[in-house]
């Protein structure tokens, strides 16, 4: 017998829980693609499932540099499958919050957890292997390689990178290569860059380096993707791919935490919000609540001022 029931997920801007078709088998599917098992021979009543754990928690996390406090006692939590937006003014401690989480700085103080883990002192490829990937607030495109061959660098620890596997295990890393270079080709497809694929990533417009840098992280198949101002420069036509590509990646059930100064992409796309001002947290709640606070309009009026 299986019970179609759904998953309690504690946030507010928790993804909606899948519930799993009758006689499919006694689990549940959330959007993340999580699969709470159930006893079959439980009543249907017992079956309340705990509260998914959030895919990533920052608890009082800090960094300085210098005299300057860049990120301050900063705490929010990124539920699987959601679209979680990070807004604030300029120097707010945004970028930063990427680097804290990622590994390439570490914090003074505080926690980070990924699924419950913690991961506050891990290094960069550590943290990669664990399912994340991240996109720079500058695109980090190697100019004098092409698109493909760019895509194609991405995703680190490739077999064919050790000289003796090059050696002694040439089949094996050509059929590596090939499953990197198809890869490379679906994400080309996704992004509708195809026809760029053997340009030279020097000679991309702004907009289109940045859906490059996109399709690097996701040539890491991330289950958490970082997005750094994904749509800072790009135009219209681009944004409008961009947005797509960006939903898509959410009914995957991927999780996403997009850094972005235009609003009305955060409305668009963001279940959830979380404000930062000057390094520490400000607000947060749905782009609808934190639109309203008067607190938010004022951060952002004052850096501007
Ligand atoms: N590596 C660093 N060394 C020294 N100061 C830094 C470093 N990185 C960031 N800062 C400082 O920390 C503060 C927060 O910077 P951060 O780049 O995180 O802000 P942000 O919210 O991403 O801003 P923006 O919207 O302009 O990208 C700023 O005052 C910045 O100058
Ligand atoms: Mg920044």
């Amino acid at each position: 017998m299986s019970t179609s029931m759904s998953v309690d997920i504690a946030h507010p801007a928790s993804a909606p829980a899948v519930a799993s078709p009758a006689g499919a088998g006694a689990s549940t599917t959330t959007a993340a693609g999580l699969s709470t098992a159930v006893p079959r021979s439980a009543p249907a009543q017992a079956f309340i499932s705990p509260p998914t754990p959030p895919l990533l928690e920052l608890r009082r996390v800090s960094r300085s540099f210098g005299g300057i406090r860049a990120v301050d006692k900063v705490s929010f939590s990124v539920q699987p499958g959601t679209i979680t937006g990070l807004i604030g003014p300029n120097g707010a401690g945004k970028s930063t919050v990427f680097n804290l989480v990622t590994g390439y700085l570490r914090p003074d103080s505080g926690v980070i957890r990924l699924r419950g883990e913690e991961i506050t002192h891990l290094p960069p490829h550590a943290i990669v292997r664990r399912g994340v990937a991240r996109t720079f607030q500058i695109p980090r495109e190697i100019p004098s390689l092409t698109v493909r061959e760019n895509l194609m660098l991405a995703p680190g620890d490739q077999a064919g990178e050790l000289p003796w596997n090059a050696w002694f295990r040439r089949r094996q890393v050509q059929a590596e290569e090939q499953r990197w270079a198809d890869r490379a080709d679906e994400i080309l497809t996704l992004l509708q860059l195809e026809s760029l694929a053997d340009e030279y990533a020097g000679h991309l417009s702004g907009g289109q380096k940045k859906l490059l840098e996109l399709g690097r992280a996701l040539m890491q198949d991330a289950t958490l993707i970082l997005l750094d101002e994904p749509g800072a420069g790009v135009n219209p036509t681009l944004m409008h791919r961009l947005v797509a590509v960006l939903m898509h990646l959410r009914e995957q059930g991927r999780t996403l935490v997009l850094i972005e100064h235009d609003m009305d992409l955060i409305t668009r796309l963001c279940d959830w919000v979380v404000v930062m001002d000057n390094g520490r947290p400000l607000t947060e709640g749905t782009p609808q609540q934190v639109q309203r606070e008067p607190r938010v309009l004022e951060a952002y009026l004052g850096a501007s001022a």
